[in-house]
């Protein structure tokens, strides 16, 4: 058995039921199994729990079981493994990152923040445990505009790395952090040209977008919110018709939550790269997935001293999202 590739290498029977077997290797060694809305359909269908970045780090936080299995990025693994250091957190492959996290490096965010003494340090939860030991208070796109505005308005703020979600929450708030000048490849890659188009093809549908996008996007969107607020509110509308900008992976539970309604995936700039699908989110699959129960790996780990400081900014964060 190798994880030379960041993912268990081992041969898997082809005759074997994948969703059964993981459901009984689940049982067997009581572990949970928690997916992001980005990951694959079929990973979704098995998880214990669903749930934007915010929700599974909530979930991470209370459960008893002694093996989470954690089927999204790997800032999503270390999130689980810095609230639940007694555990073992398996990310079904590990090379699974995230452009935005890696666009904020750990020593030239620290270098930057020299620049701003006496200001509050709030992190997006996309980053590695090096960058939220640097934190303050590490927030979600769910609860980053509540987490703002409960610091007083004179509140000097440096936000990373997100500049679309940054400049989003300045211009909802009125606050004027300083921002770190990172971005999502696949949420910058959404075209404000095809969705104008989509919306003349579908002029009753409303568009969704995840404050990730660019603001251009952002513009036309009549919905800006987390995966799960735009989840929630395509489940309360009255509206049929709905086009979607974030990673085309949340449409699979829109759709399963609303069967009568339609989603539309908003184009990317090149319609042809598939790029609003997070290749680092499908990274996972039921196989790999399978294999990280049965052999337990690959397993995150995390710096002891490195994660007594996460874990404090992180912690602030589920107690202001209370
Ligand atoms: P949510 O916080 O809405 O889950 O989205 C974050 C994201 O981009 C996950 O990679
Ligand atoms: Fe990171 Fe973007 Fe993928 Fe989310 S969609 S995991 S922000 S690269």
């Amino acid at each position: 058995m190798n994880v030379e590739k960041g993912y268990v290498e081992a041969p898997v029977e082809s005759s074997l039921d994948l969703k059964e077997e993981i459901k009984k290797l689940k049982k067997e060694k009581n572990a949970v199994i928690l997916a992001h809305y980005y990951q694959k359909g079929e990973i979704q269908d098995i998880a214990d729990y669903i749930g934007d970045s915010l929700a599974l780090a909530q979930i991470a936080s209370t459960l008893e079981n002694p093996i989470i299995v954690l089927c999204g990025v790997h800032f999503m693994g270390e999130t689980a493994k810095i609230l639940c250091p007694d555990k073992k957190v398996l990310v079904p492959d590990m090379s699974a990152g995230c452009s935005l996290a890696d666009s904020c490096d750990a020593d030239e965010f620290e270098s930057f923040l020299k620049d701003y003494p006496n200001h509050v340090v709030i992190s997006y939860v996309n980053t590695s445990a090096r960058v939220k030991a640097l934190t303050d208070i590490v927030v979600t796109s769910s609860n980053a505009k509540k987490i703002v505005e409960s610091l007083p308005e004179d509140t000097k703020i440096v936000f990373g790395p997100d500049r679309n979600l940054g400049n989003y929450i300045n211009s909802i708030t009125g606050r004027n952090m300083v921002l770190w000048n990172g971005a999502c490849h696949v949420h910058e890659q959404f075209s404000v040209e095809k969705i104008v188009e989509l919306k003349k093809q579908y002029p009753q549908a409303k568009v969704l977008a995840h404050p990730e996008c660019k603001k251009t996007v952002l513009i036309l969107a009549d919905v800006v919110g987390s995966t799960a607020a735009l989840l929630k509110y395509a489940i309360e509308s009255d509206e049929k018709q709905f086009i979607v900008a974030t990673e085309s992976g949340i449409l699979h539970e829109m759709q399963k939550k609303c069967p009568d309604k339609e989603f539309i995936a908003a184009p990317a700039i090149d319609s042809t790269c598939g790029c609003n699908d997070c290749n680092f989110m499908k990274l996972n699959t039921l196989e790999k997935l399978y294999n990280a129960l049965k052999y337990e790996q690959p397993e995150i780990s995390v710096d002891a001293e490195i994660a007594a400081k996460a874990v404090l900014p992180i912690r602030r964060m589920l107690e202001m999202s209370k």
